[in-house]
């Protein structure tokens, strides 16, 4: 059953053969057997999907490479999500209501929302092996009536968009740089954010922060967004998301029990909420809804503000690399799945180590259940049309997205790798 585990020893995860415990110091082989007799044993407190605040979040660290951010980018605005952040960017191109905007058939609804939105009407592209526009296949109509396009970075792989800023060029067609998934690093001989005429970003992926979103631009200045102010209540609300998460992954070591108590005062803290129950109506009303586009008018708070603002960024990029890396060695070989991408480029710094699986309903499902971090993007806008010469629908199906962000520890990864292949083991 474990035969393609061998390579995981060096790794050194440890747990107990019932429990999960974040991993301190060095760490017996003896754990990591204990990790392979309960490889899918559900971790607990579940692994966070997001970056959690942990008193490490605050160390800087010597070795770090310098990479470029969408901070670095001219003219920046910060917002109260990515969605947000689209919808000002599409906010700032002035467009004619119904006016046609392109994006990927592989998409998560919150790119697709801000669209209906702003009263544009989606087009869609097809997507290649490497995620960028199938330029050649979009339909000609589509094209003509086209004024914006939405190309994002999928899974914080940078890819250059010459080509496709060119063909925006001749047609006269603003492009949108969605940088959701790549904060950090270059997009081919360009930093992250700088090809399109806005680019936006989600800061809840990189940072532990509940919300936030940048809309910068290389090019054009940005005027001010005119969102209204948060009240107080909605600030505090944000910081003690903050410690709350932090508290209920343990990562507060010294305050944890205090603050849990305070929480559990004033009837706050619980367990890590499992996702709500996904939305089976398909209309775009739900989608809508389920996309929760209520406050993208709104500023962000002073906690997105101020971690964004502090905390060092060293960490973030080093761990998602190593985290990759580790996937990477776990996953490369392992029969019924294969890795979309298996190396990240030097100057890459990824969201998610992307997975194949052609068993991907009954790996996907059984990985949710057991409260893995990982995602699948299988909601797709509703009426979306079949596109020749597309990877998209077979992408929303079969690809796994597995967290790799810096709170993730080596443990974490192997643990999730672990259960990963066992389920694809079971035939
Ligand atoms: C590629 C992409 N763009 C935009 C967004 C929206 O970002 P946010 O969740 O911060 O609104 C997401 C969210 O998952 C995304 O994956």
């Amino acid at each position: 059953m474990f035969a393609n585990t061998k390579h995981l020893a060096d790794t050194r995860p440890s747990c107990a053969a019932n429990g999960y415990r974040r991993p301190t110091g060095a760490r017996p082989q003896a754990d990591l057997e204990a990790l392979k007799m309960n490889p899918a044993g559900n971790p607990n407190p579940p692994l966070p999907r997001t970056p959690v605040l942990d008193w490490s979040s605050f160390s800087p660290i010597d070795q770090a490479p310098d990479l470029p951010c969408i901070d670095d980018v001219g003219y920046s605005a910060v917002t109260t999500s990515g969605r947000a952040a689209i919808y000002q960017a599409l906010r700032q191109l002035r467009l004619t209501p119904g006016s046609a905007v392109l994006v990927p058939t592989y998409h998560c609804p919150t790119m697709i929302a801000p669209v209906v939105l702003a009263n544009l009407e989606p087009a869609y592209f097809p997507i290649r092996s490497d995620g960028l526009p199938n330029l050649n296949s979009i339909d000609s109509a589509a094209a003509r009536r086209a004024k914006a396009m939405i190309v994002s970075h999928y899974f914080g792989f940078g890819r250059s968009l010459a080509e496709v800023r060119e063909w925006c060029d001749e047609r006269r067609i603003a492009l949108i740089e969605d940088c959701a998934h790549s904060y950090f690093g270059y997009a081919g001989e360009r930093p992250v954010g700088t090809w399109g005429d806005y680019s936006t970003a989600s800061l809840s992926k990189f940072f532990p922060i509940p919300e936030g979103g940048v809309l910068a631009s290389a090019r054009r200045p940005i005027p001010d967004l005119g969102l209204s102010p948060q009240g107080l209540k909605r600030q505090l609300k944000d910081w003690a998301n903050v410690l709350e998460s932090a508290i209920a992954h343990e990562r507060l070591a010294g305050i944890n029990r205090a603050l849990a108590c305070l929480f559990r005062l004033k009837g706050r803290f619980g367990q890590v909420k499992p996702e709500s129950d996904r939305s089976v109506d398909p209309s775009a009303t739900s989608m809508m809804r389920v996309c929760d586009m209520g406050r993208i008018s709104h500023a962000p708070t002073t906690a997105a503000r101020a971690l964004k603002a502090i905390l060092p960024r060293g960490q973030i990029i080093t761990r998602r690399r190593r985290n990759f890396a580790l996937y990477a060695r776990h996953l490369g070989q392992v029969p019924g799945a294969r890795p979309l991408f298996p190396h990240a480029a030097a100057e890459a710094v990824p969201y998610v180590f992307p997975l194949w699986v052609d068993d991907a309903d009954r790996v996907y499902r059984a990985l949710r259940e057991r409260q893995f971090p990982v995602f699948r993007w299988d909601r797709i806008w509703p009426d979306m049309p079949p596109v020749r010469d597309d990877l998209g629908p077979s992408w929303s199906h079969h690809v796994l997205q597995l967290l790799c962000h810096q709170d993730l520890s080596e443990e974490d990864i192997t643990r999730t790798s672990l259960a990963t292949i066992e389920l694809l083991s079971e035939f």
